[in-house]
């Protein structure tokens, strides 16, 4: 049975590869805030919602963040969305549970609807996890009871990287 929809995801699920080379031009804030506004849909334990975004588009502020992000080996001119998780925020509508453990997971399901929305867009990311929090919260003044879990460049590809290996299903899965 042909099903476009799912043929479509699994287009941009399999083509979508983390980019580390980018092109000058940034993309338009209204390509970002939709991106966002849709990835605000995402899946979150108790419908919690403690992401927050910073969007960084200012020359200096990348260079600035690039110095203390050992994993920003990426080239080239792309904004970055600092995901945040609100751990107060989380605490209050959540409980411990949520504000101790599951904000990371959180942070990764919102940043992989990012991740693939933008290549539905012709735009590529790369999730950055290498990077100072403390840097990060100081240079952006973030509020105190944000933490940055996962820096994530967005911007026009210049190459794209042959796919990464993944492992055989077999060995990932198992049927009981
Ligand atoms: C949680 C997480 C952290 C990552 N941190 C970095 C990083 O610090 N620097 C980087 O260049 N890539 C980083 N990556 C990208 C991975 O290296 C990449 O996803 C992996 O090699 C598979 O390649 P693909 O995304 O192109 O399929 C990260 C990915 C994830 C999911």
């Amino acid at each position: 049975m042909t099903c476009p929809l799912f043929d479509a995801v699994a287009k941009v699920v399999r083509e979508r590869r983390s980019i580390r080379e980018y092109m000058d031009e940034q993309p338009p804030k209204e390509v970002i805030e939709e991106i966002l506004d849709l990835a605000r849909w995402s899946p979150s334990g108790n419908n919690v919602q403690d992401w927050r975004f910073t969007v960084v588009r200012d020359k200096n502020m990348l260079e600035a963040i690039k110095a203390f992000s050992p994993g920003w080996i990426a080239s080239g001119n792309p904004v970055a969305t600092i995901i945040s998780s609100d751990r107060e925020w989380a605490l209050k509508k959540g409980g411990r549970h949520i504000a101790e453990y599951l904000y990371y997971v959180h942070a990764g399901i919102v940043a992989q609807t990012i991740s693939l929305l933008a290549h539905a867009k012709g735009l590529g990311t790369c999730m950055i996890a290498s990077f100072s929090r403390e840097a990060v919260k100081t240079l952006l003044s973030l509020p105190e009871n944000w933490e940055p879990v996962l820096i994530m460049l967005v911007g026009y590809p210049r190459n794209a990287p042959q796919p990464p290996p993944r492992l055989p299903l077999d060995e990932l899965v198992t049927w009981r």
